[in-house]
Formats: structure tokens, C-alpha cells, sequence
């Protein structure tokens, strides 16, 4: 039979892609329940504790994902100390976020935000102000959010680690919402429980955790994708074995601390079709 024979290597690209577009479906389909419950229908920022969690590429890939539904979505790159979202899309960051709060440019200067996909746009970080944290605070930001919440049904702000700098802290006086990252194999238990602590402690209010770099041999996707076959290319995944031990995010989930809205694979593209 056809089907005792190795998948090639595009059958695995395709079938690997397939499931990414999938998960990240999931988190777009979670999200949309959690927004609708919350008090602020629109605005989300993405963090994680530590650098490196996937933040970037998950707020991206969310983005584009909520933009297929045909709202209209603006992605803010809010991390104006690492700015990674022009570099996402090919786009320059010379005119950005910061400038718009630092009252260098007008907050009308359409110019500013990019159209990067159909129903997507991207306002970038802009150039690295010194003042990050107080911008994210300030009156200003309040009047731009004011103002994108009429032009936007969803907004997703890509935001520094919170365990590293007060930056995101301070945007959530403006906009509450927040979806923490966690990575797997990386993202200790006590940093889940200090970001919530600290979210919490400035009124912020937790949509729920997406896990990253998530396995296909763990646990988390279940039996499900048994029948798509191996994934040579995520042999690399093969040494760490089963992970039963990180049930325990899923655990954290279920203790009612945090609600668990998805989780995603490798993906180093925002290309979520
Ligand atoms: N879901 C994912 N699974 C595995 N790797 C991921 C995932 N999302 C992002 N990555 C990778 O992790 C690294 C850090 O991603 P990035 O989004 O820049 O993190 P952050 O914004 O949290 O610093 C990048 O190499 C990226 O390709
Ligand atoms: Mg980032």
C-alpha cells in the first residue's frame, strides 16, 4: 500500500504547515471567546517572562490569522527596546510607535501604519526612545488607543518580557488584556507564576497562556496527529522523548490560574494560510 511508504520531504512540509495554520487557528478561535467575555473587546498584548518565547512570531501569525476572518486587525509593535515586527514583514521601521508617542508626529499620519496584508495592518516600533516604559503609560498612548479602537475591531500589541522590563506592565494601565507566552522546555513554572503576579498586581487581566515549541510527541496534541505520519524534520524534538512532565502547563491551566488558548510549533514565517 501507498501509505506504508516515507512521506516525502514536501508531503511533510505541506502536512507540518497544515497543522501550524491549524494551531494557530485554535488560538485565533480561543481568543475570540476570551475577548468576547472580556471587558476590552479589542485590545491584546502578547508577553511572555523571558526573551525568546515566540512572542513576536505568535502575535504575528495571530494577527494575520484574525485578519483572515475579515476584521480589521492592527498589529502594534510595542517592544520599542527589540523591535522585530518590520523585520517580520519587510517593512522599514523609520516611522513608528514611538514617534507617534513621543508627539514627534501626528497620531493621524496614516503614513505610519502598513499595510501588510489583506485586512492587516502593522504599525511599527519606530526608533528606540529612551523613555519606553513612560510612553506605554502615557496620555498619549491612551489618545492613540482611543483612536485605533474606532479604526480597528482587533488590536494585538507584540510586547517586551515582562520579566526583564516594566514596559508591558505599563501599557496595561491603557489596555488590560493579556495573553502570556510560554515556551516549552524553557519557560520555568515560578516565571509563569511571577508574570501573573505581576499582570495581576497592575489590574491586568489574563486572557490565557500559548505554549511554544511545542513537539509533536507531546502530550499536549494528544493522539491526534498520530495519524499524519513522522516528521523527519522535527527529529530534532525525537532526543527530548515524551513530555509528560509538561502536563504541568496544562495542569496550571486547568487550576483555573490561567486559561489555556493553544499552542504552536516551529514556525519562523507569519504565513498563515
Ligand atoms: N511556536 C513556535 N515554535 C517554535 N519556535 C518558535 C515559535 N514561535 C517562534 N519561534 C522561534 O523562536 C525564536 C524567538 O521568537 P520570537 O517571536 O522572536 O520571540 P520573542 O518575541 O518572544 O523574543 C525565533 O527563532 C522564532 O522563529
Ligand atoms: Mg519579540
Amino acid at each position: 500500500m501507498s501509505n506504508n511508504h516515507p512521506n516525502t520531504a514536501a508531503e511533510e512540509d505541506r502536512t507540518a504547515n497544515f497543522y501550524i495554520t491549524e494551531s494557530y487557528k485554535t488560538i485565533r478561535t480561543n481568543l475570540q471567546f476570551s475577548l468576547a467575555a472580556a471587558e476590552d473587546k479589542k485590545v491584546t498584548a502578547v508577553t511572555s517572562y523571558e526573551p525568546n518565547a515566540g512572542k513576536s512570531i505568535t502575535t504575528a501569525n495571530v494577527a494575520i490569522t484574525m485578519a483572515q476572518t475579515g476584521a480589521h486587525v492592527l498589529l502594534i509593535d510595542g517592544d520599542m527596546r527589540n523591535a522585530s515586527q518590520h523585520k517580520i514583514f519587510g517593512v522599514t521601521n523609520t516611522n513608528g510607535l514611538s514617534k507617534l508617542l513621543s508627539g514627534l508626529s501626528k497620531p493621524d499620519d496614516t503614513s505610519f501604519f502598513r499595510s501588510v496584508r489583506p485586512n492587516l495592518d502593522l504599525l511599527p516600533a519606530g526608533p528606540i526612545p529612551p523613555n519606553p516604559s513612560e510612553l506605554l503609560c502615557s496620555k498619549n498612548m491612551k489618545k492613540l488607543l482611543d483612536a485605533l479602537r474606532e479604526a480597528y475591531d482587533f488590536i494585538f500589541v507584540d510586547c517586551p518580557p515582562v520579566g526583564v522590563i516594566s514596559d508591558t506592565l505599563s501599557l496595561l494601565s491603557n489596555a488590560p488584556n493579556v495573553v502570556i507566552v510560554v515556551r516549552q522546555r524553557q519557560t520555568r513554572h515560578d516565571d509563569i507564576k511571577h508574570s501573573i503576579e505581576k499582570i495581576r498586581a497592575v489590574g491586568g487581566v489574563l486572557l490565557g497562556v500559548v505554549i511554544t515549541d511545542v513537539a509533536d510527541s507531546d502530550s499536549i496534541f494528544g493522539g491526534r496527529y498520530g495519524r499524519y505520519g513522522k516528521y523527519g524534520k522535527y527529529g530534532k524534538y525525537g532526543k527530548y522523548g515524551r513530555y509528560g512532565k509538561y502536563d504541568k502547563y496544562s495542569a496550571y491551566a486547568k487550576s483555573g490560574e490561567m486559561h489555556y488558548i493553544g499552542s504552536s510549533q516551529a514556525n519562523t514565517q507569519p504565513e498563515v494560510k
